[in-house]
């Protein structure tokens, strides 16, 4: 069997999630149960990131120890993953303990070999981005992606010998076109790689709020060392099993674009360092901008996804994030966007084709779904295979948005079929009945079609659709190979009820 491995960024918790983290780990579980519905064994792995200079502020200025506040603030990370419906295999803390160990080892390991050395430095830093500076990478002196002025920063560290693995890493890249998507972030990575690598600090002395550094407790593991390795970490402790043999290389590290370099750079380096394989893909997508700025809790314009999902409900919202902004692009969302979108395309649109198409076999068929009848099968058996093959090569290119539009394109389809197709007319006479019939099956299979395509996207709202129509809705039912036309059980019976998504007002 096939098996997918996909990880979200661990998030820091020196403050609450925002909508930004939910968009990562939306994305992410979309391709998870994507992959599940393709019969893959999929590992699904997101979490926090919890030691270091931000989270330790953060705690100062609440009176708390690091620890309080750390294990306060993941709860409300593991809420929103499970307010999203995510459905991740583990939750990992870079505080769990068997994470610290494995950091450990793996550090030790790299210092037996040679590949780390102690060395005095001073460097600009930038404490919220936990990374140095070199001046000429400064926006007027400020942090390009904080605008805030980075400190002064002078201490004895250990260094890892990045500069080493910078031919390694070339010929990789060059032996892997697609390791980081989209090309241009590939070009990026590649082009930052050849400018030249000086090799990294990757202990921090003055900071206590970490993991020590096993042959020198006086200083802790840079926070991005320590952060990076919970990909390989939390295959090692998240079950009882060891998953790193099954699971590892990852198919997939999703994140935005601010941190590219740590992932396209730093953590091929450790593992070619340490005899790992390097993932399969990167894939790096925009920022979600409010009033024209990446929302983020340093600029403070970021938007409460818990209050949007509990005013809107939870799959109206993981279809706007990626409906409104193309994925990997950087996009503006805003409420009236949202619900100009919601009243459209999911109130008009996908609900009202469902009640119509419930409430025309109930009115027409006594609530029994008809045999195929007379219709236009082969039309629809034709568009319904061209869609299986457009949007499963989408989502195999981890084009969310792309995959949606073509699902959009037949949703409207078949708006289209019951205003050309008229039931309400056809219903007049008895003569009509196979035709009749023919159309009110297209519209259910249509729509189950519809569902199973939609559900890594609408979990929910899919299930409940597919309930309405009568038709199984079980795991077995949402198999990717049942999005096959002429698969709908006709004789089953479809079930009426309250608006899918009530119009917004
Ligand atoms: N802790 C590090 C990641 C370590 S991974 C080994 C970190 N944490 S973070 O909390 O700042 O999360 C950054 C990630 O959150 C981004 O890469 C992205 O996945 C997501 N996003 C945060 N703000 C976002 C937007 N405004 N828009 C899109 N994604 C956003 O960096």
């Amino acid at each position: 069997m096939n098996t997918f491995y996909i990880t979200t960024p661990i998030y820091y918790v020196n403050d609450v999630p925002h909508i930004g983290h939910a968009y990562t780990t939306i994305a992410a579980d979309i391709l998870a149960r994507h992959h599940r519905q393709l019969g893959e064994d999929v590992f699904f792995l997101t979490g926090t990131d919890e030691h270091g200079n931000p989270a330790a502020r953060a705690a100062q200025k609440r009176g708390l120890t690091p620890s309080e506040h750390v294990d306060e603030m993941v709860l409300k990370f593991r809420e929103l993953a499970s307010k999203v419906n995510a459905t991740n295999d583990f939750f990992i803390r870079t505080t769990d303990p068997e994470h610290c160990e494995a950091v450990q080892s793996f550090i030790q390991q790299l210092y037996d070999k040679g590949d780390i050395y102690l060395k005095s430095y001073s460097g600009l830093y930038c404490s919220s981005c936990e990374t140095f500076y070199p001046e000429k990478d400064l926006l007027d002196g400020k942090c390009p992606d904080h605008g805030t002025v980075p400190e002064l920063i002078e201490e004895e560290n250990y260094f890892f010998r990045l500069s080493r693995y910078q031919q390694a890493l070339l010929d990789f890249y060059d032996g892997h076109p697609d390791f980081v998507k989209p090309s241009t972030r590939f070009n990026e990575a590649r082009s930052f790689i050849e400018r030249g690598l000086d090799d990294v600090s990757i202990s921090r002395a003055t900071l206590k709020w970490g993991i020590p550094i096993p042959w020198d407790q006086k200083q802790v593991v840079y926070v991005w060392v320590d952060a990076l390795l919970n990909y390989i970490t939390a295959l090692k402790y998240a079950s009882p099993e060891n998953l790193l043999p099954r699971y590892w290389p990852a198919n997939y590290h999703l994140m935005a674009k601010d941190i590219l370099k740590f992932h396209a750079v730093i953590w091929p380096a450790l593992l070619m360092a340490s005899g790992y394989e390097l993932p399969h893909h990167l894939f790096i997508h925009g920022y979600l901008l409010m009033g024209g700025q990446k929302m983020s809790k340093t600029r403070g314009n970021v938007l409460d996804p818990f209050e949007v999902m509990d005013k809107y409900g939870v799959d109206a919202f993981r279809f706007y994030c990626f409906r409104e902004v193309t994925f990997g692009q950087d996009g503006v969302i805003s409420m009236e966007g949202f619900e100009s979108r919601y009243n459209a395309e999911l109130a008009n649109e996908l609900g009202n084709l469902v009640s119509r198409t419930v409430a025309m076999v109930s009115k027409y068929c006594d609530g029994v779904v008809p045999e195929p009848g007379e219709g236009d099968s082969s039309r629809f058996s034709a568009l319904v295979q061209r869609l299986g093959i457009d949007s499963g090569a989408a989502l195999a290119n981890v084009e969310l948005t792309g995959c949606l539009e073509s699902i959009w394109h037949f949703v409207r389809t078949l708006n289209k079929h019951v205003e050309d197709s008229a039931p309400w007319n056809l219903a007049k006479d008895e003569a009509n009945r196979t035709q009749l019939d023919g159309v009110l099956y297209e519209l259910v299979e249509g729509l189950r079609i519809c569902a199973l395509l939609l559900h890594p996207y609408m979990p929910e709202k899919t299930v409940e659709i597919l309930r309405r129509l009568g038709q199984g809705h079980g795991t077995d039912d949402l198999a990717l190979e049942n999005a096959e036309w002429g698969r709908a059980r006709p004789g089953s019976i479809v079930v009426a009820g309250e608006p899918l998504f009530p119009k917004l007002v």
